[in-house]
């Protein structure tokens, strides 16, 4: 198993070109199933969760071929409508791919994605929207088996009781296709939404008030194949600005989304840090320790804070002078990483959603283990402006979402190795 070793307390310093989305690349790629023709995705990121989804893909008998950040899926025919369960449980957004599968051949057989690390995911939304789309759902033992009434799910009026990203998506990749008319209400409004409709319309779907709360869909008969850009992906970017602001550094992010930044830009401002922007590039300068955040940081659907940044911010704010409160509103199980963080000197208190932290001039070397995706980024983040030497286990969660991090911390001249 690789770990991190990292030795902290340099300054960060450098530029970095902001890697393709993750959040988007996953149900980008599940959508390439609906155009029954060729998808090239440009700035696809090589994570791990990516190459969950081509596996999934491969199985219904798609092509998918990746040259250096394009992949190339080809979905001209597939055989088959079933997902097993060994793939579904590789990667939790698997269950995106009902919504696709649905839209493009009226049927299929996946399971439970299961809980997670960040607590029950349940997916009873998915299911009563698709239900709503005319299409008959029996669970059985861990199976779920979904079957169109006459082959082509119908139009539908849905509205989500919250504004849950993966329910959106799966109603939206089941309706481009669908036989009418469909509106969702309380639609999720994140960026990596619009995105996902980018590609669908590049494709010929019909799909208007996306980044709204409304969504309206007019399903085609079919669509067509096309070439693509993902889009930045805004929480590494909030993750290496965190990473740099703790360590006393200075960044240029390039290719960065700054819009569908600002809900995170805007609260790091307030920790003194000076951030400027200009054309698709981000300038961050952190000369002295932070200053605490003095409003409550409250995790909400786009465009509040997202629940993604909290933890890196998190352990940028460890050091800095004061309290900071943060009030995690989307996940029951989102502080799993203070442990670790806490391990390295930080004081953190948690009472149900809320977190105190308040900061340490320093915090030193510990091992610790990442017990998630972006709670292993805050792990990195913690240990880069710590004392001494750090190594993070578990390291599978951290490679879920971020490209060779290692490399982008070397490039700003942090000393981080996997071992
Ligand atoms: C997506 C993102 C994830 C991000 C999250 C919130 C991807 C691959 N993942 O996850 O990084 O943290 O949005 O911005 O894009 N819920 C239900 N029933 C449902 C569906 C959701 O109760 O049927 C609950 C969830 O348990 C959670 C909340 O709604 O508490 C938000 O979940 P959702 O927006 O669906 O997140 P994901 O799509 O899983």
């Amino acid at each position: 198993m690789q770990k991190f070793t990292i030795t902290g307390g340099r300054r960060l310093r450098g530029e970095l070109v902001l890697q393709g989305s993750k959040n988007s690349s996953l149900p980008i790629m599940a959508a390439a199933l609906l155009c029954c023709g060729e998808a090239a995705l440009h700035s696809c990121p090589k994570l791990t969760d990516v190459y969950a989804a081509s596996r999934i893909l491969n199985c219904v008998g798609c092509k998918c071929s990746f040259s250096g950040n394009t992949a190339v899926i080809d979905s001209r025919s597939i055989d088959s409508t079933d997902i097993p369960e060994s793939l579904m449980h590789e990667m939790r957004s698997s269950i995106i791919f009902m919504g696709a599968m649905l839209g493009r051949a009226g049927s299929c057989t996946v399971s439970v994605p299961g809980g997670c690390e960040l607590g029950p995911r349940p997916i009873d939304m998915h299911l009563s929207a698709l239900r709503k789309m005319n299409v008959d759902i029996r669970e059985n033992g861990g199976a779920i088996v979904c079957r169109a009434h006459g082959g082509r799910a119908k139009g539908a009026r849905i509205t989500l009781a919250f504004p849950s990203v993966g329910a959106t998506e799966n109603v939206i990749l089941c309706a481009v296709t669908a036989d009418g008319e469909t509106v969702i209400n309380n639609a999720a409004r994140e960026p990596e939404i619009c995105d996902l409709c980018g590609f669908l319309r590049a494709c010929g779907a019909e799909i208007r008030g996306d980044g709204g709360s409304s969504i309206v869909i007019n399903g085609k008969q079919q669509l067509h194949g096309c070439e693509y850009t993902i889009m930045p992906d805004r929480i590494a970017g909030a993750t290496y600005l965190s990473m740099v602001a703790a360590a006393k550094g200075e960044l240029i992010l390039t290719n960065a989304c700054i819009p569908e930044m600002e809900p995170f830009l805007s609260v790091l401002e307030q920790t003194g840090c000076s951030i400027s922007t200009f054309s698709g590039k981000i300038y961050l300068r952190s000369g002295t320790r932070l200053k605490a955040v003095k409003d409550r940081i409250r995790t909400m659907p786009h465009p509040g804070f997202p629940t993604d940044a909290q933890a890196v911010l998190m352990a940028a704010l460890a050091t800095a002078e004061g309290t900071s409160l943060f009030e995690e509103n989307i996940f029951d199980c989102r502080y799993r990483h203070t442990d670790a963080l806490v391990k390295m000197g930080a004081d953190i208190q948690v009472m149900g959603k809320i977190a105190a932290v308040t900061g340490r001039e320093r915090l030193h070397g510990a091992n610790v283990e990442a017990t998630d995706l972006r709670g292993g980024a805050a792990m990195v983040t913690a240990a880069l402006c710590a004392e001494g030497r750090s190594e993070i286990s578990r390291i599978c969660h951290i490679d879920r979402g971020y490209e060779k991090m290692e490399e982008a911390v070397r490039l700003l001249g942090g000393d981080m190795r996997r071992v």
